[in-house]
């Protein structure tokens, strides 16, 4: 088998990075080790930045998200018992984020390869890269009862934290730097009225989050003990819970549902550099993870591919690799930007098991000035809608 460029994982990089390519008559071929259902319902990130949804628009692939995304126009952070407003949409002339699932992105991505004839292997077993530093690296795998060697120009490794991809690469090329948080995210998705509201909120008890998904449908979270389980919450105390998270003096409430799904989400910042050996890149989540508190981690996926399909358009137009040369440092100051800003959020926001009072003072009076000062709402928004 032969194709021009091999894509391992069917995230919204590695989808999105297809789709890019055919747009520009470039062949790929998508290896994936979950089916096609598993990757369609999988729950995950939730907000769009305006950068990714205008990049799914002008590549039509926006029709639903148009019709089913839900435009925010600003984020509250909920502190001192009282939401306090961040008019993104005003501050940012326009631009706002938008809230529709990435597994609504999945299944729109994987629609349109599937109606242009593109080539997705689901189900795919032992994979494994190979040759990457010659001009034909390959991709070996298993598929529907058959061996594969995919000989290509290029491989894109978009597979994902734990994929096959990164570890290929000879540990002394690469340079690790990582942060591990001591706290994780319970997440639940209810089927409750929504609150139309983004909301983060700073509580004693610990950070919550509220992201109204649709009018129907709401996803919510809050920071527990890394080791905490699903199993240790009823329904009954996850409610109590964030009813002692989000109540405050100002009255204001979420609408309590039936919950539908319970996960707990690790928090971890992670970067490697850099994003290239050889004759393959990585891209999203396999070269970098941010903690959610911000919703970057989607975005910075597809910014990776937006700029991978360039150079790899650039190199089969010209011949000449000098913007491919250039992906790695282009990609990484924009992730570092999002490093920065999601840990940020990270900090301001959660409970610490070290903060004294003193620590709590500081955090306060950073929500405080974010949310009175012009100046830092901005720089604020900026980062949340995307920073270019
Ligand atoms: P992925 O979406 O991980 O896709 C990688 C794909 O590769 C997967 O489909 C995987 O099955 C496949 N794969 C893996 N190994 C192989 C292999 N050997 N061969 C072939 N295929 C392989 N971000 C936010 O912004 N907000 C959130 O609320 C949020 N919640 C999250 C919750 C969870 C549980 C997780 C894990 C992540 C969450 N994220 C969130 C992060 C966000 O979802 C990721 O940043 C995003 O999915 C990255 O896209 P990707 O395409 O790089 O990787
Ligand atoms: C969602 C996730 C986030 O990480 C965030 O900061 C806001 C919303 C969500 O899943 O909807």
């Amino acid at each position: 088998m032969r194709t021009q460029v091999a894509i391992v994982g069917a995230g919204p990089a590695g989808l999105m990075l297809s789709h890019l390519l055919h747009l520009q008559g470039i062949e790929s071929v998508v290896l994936e080790t979950r089916s096609r259902a598993a990757i369609e319902a999988t729950l995950r990130a939730g907000v769009l930045e305006q950068g990714t949804v205008d990049l799914l628009t002008e590549t039509g692939v926006g029709e639903r998200l148009a019709r089913e995304g839900y435009p925010h126009h600003g984020l509250y952070f909920r502190f001192d018992g009282n939401n306090h407003f961040i008019n993104i949409f005003e501050l940012m002339g326009g631009k706002t984020v938008t809230v529709y699932p990435q597994h609504e992105v999945i299944k729109d991505l994987v629609k349109a390869r599937l109606e242009a004839d593109g080539d997705i292997r689901f189900e795919t077993e032992n994979v494994r890269v190979s040759d990457l530093d010659s001009n034909m690296p390959k991709v070996h795998f298993r598929h529907a009862g058959q061996d594969y060697e995919l000989d290509c120009d290029f491989i894109a490794g978009c597979d994902g934290s734990h994929g096959v991809c990164r570890p290929a690469i000879p540990a002394n090329a690469l340079k690790v730097l990582e942060k591990v948080y001591p706290f994780s995210w319970f997440g639940i998705l209810a089927e409750a009225p929504t609150v139309e509201k983004l909301i983060y909120s700073y509580h004693e008890k610990g950070f919550a989050l509220v992201s109204s998904r649709t009018p129907q449908i709401q996803r919510m979270y809050f920071q527990v003990d890394p080791n905490d389980n699903v199993n240790n919450w009823s329904d009954e105390r996850v409610w109590s819970e964030f009813h002692a998270r989000l109540d405050g003096e100002d009255g204001w409430t979420f609408h309590e549902g039936r919950i539908i799904k319970k996960d707990i989400i690790g928090m971890r910042s992670y970067v490697v550099e850099p994003m290239q050996y050889g004759r393959m890149f990585l891209a999203g989540d396999a070269a970098h993870i941010v903690p959610p508190t911000g919703a970057k981690g989607m975005n910075l996926a597809v910014a990776d591919v937006a700029h991978l399909s360039e150079g790899l358009n650039h190199f089969y137009k010209t011949g000449r690799g000098e913007l491919l040369d250039a992906y790695s440092a282009k990609c990484l100051r924009r992730v570092w930007r999002a490093e920065h800003f999601s840990w940020w959020m990270t900090s301001m926001l959660h409970r610490f098991p070290e903060d004294d009072k003193f620590q709590q003072r500081l955090q306060l009076s950073q929500l405080r000035y974010v949310t009175s000062s012009k100046a830092a709402a901005y720089s604020l928004a900026e980062n949340y809608v995307g920073f270019e």
